[in-house]
């Protein structure tokens, strides 16, 4: 109901029930293309944003892979993106030869990614994929190539799920539009 949102919080657009039946169905997609990868997999987890996704896809991967985790960031605290991509955490695990899945929340402009997958790819990775929960392709200013999306969405600001406005906001179950102005 509409009075138990947040005041920020316009509407939601994804419910609890349609992330966990995309999350699923994900996860079995990336299971049946990696079913016969030998070599290990690793998912990384793009911080902050793609963690609470990233927990419930990879439980929904039914193969065994590695968890690492890089920081990065794109946004200063607003909605506004400053345009600078910046490495703040490392990854811990050695990739060389290794098959990288990432894991990233939303794809705007495409700088975020486009910059990530260059940085990784030239460790001498097996493989990359790139795997989003949510897609806004209206905004896109680079050209980056991903190979699972959860949701096309239109160009509205959005928190919930691991997605935050100013940090806040992240632990939401569901995700929601943020009123404007
Ligand atoms: P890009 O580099 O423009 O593609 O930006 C991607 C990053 O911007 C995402 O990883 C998010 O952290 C942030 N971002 C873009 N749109 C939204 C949004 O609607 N809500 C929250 N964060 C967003
Ligand atoms: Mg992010």
């Amino acid at each position: 109901m509409k009075k138990d949102l947040p005041e920020i919080i316009e509407r939601k657009l994804l419910t609890e029930e349609e992330l966990k039946n995309k999350v699923a169905e994900l996860g079995a997609q990336i299971t049946k293309d990696y079913k016969d990868v030998e070599e290990d997999i690793i998912v990384v987890c793009l911080l902050k944003g793609s963690i609470i996704f990233t927990a419930d896809l990879c439980r929904e991967i039914k193969l065994p892979l590695k968890l690492d985790f890089m920081g990065v960031s794109s946004y200063g605290d607003g909605t506004t993106s400053s345009r600078e991509v910046k490495i703040v955490k490392e990854l811990d695990e050695r990739i060389h030869d290794k098959h990288l899945l990432i894991v990233e929340d939303i794809i705007d402009t495409g700088r975020t990614l486009k910059k990530i997958k260059e940085i990784l790819q030239d460790r001498g990775v097996k493989s990359i994929k790139i795997c989003t929960l949510l897609d806004k392709p209206s905004r896109r200013e680079v050209e980056v190539e991903v190979d699972y999306v959860g949701f096309e969405i239109p160009d509205e600001f959005v928190v919930g799920y691991g997605l935050d406005f100013a940090q806040n906001h992240r632990a939401l179950p569901y995700i929601g539009i943020v009123k404007q102005g």
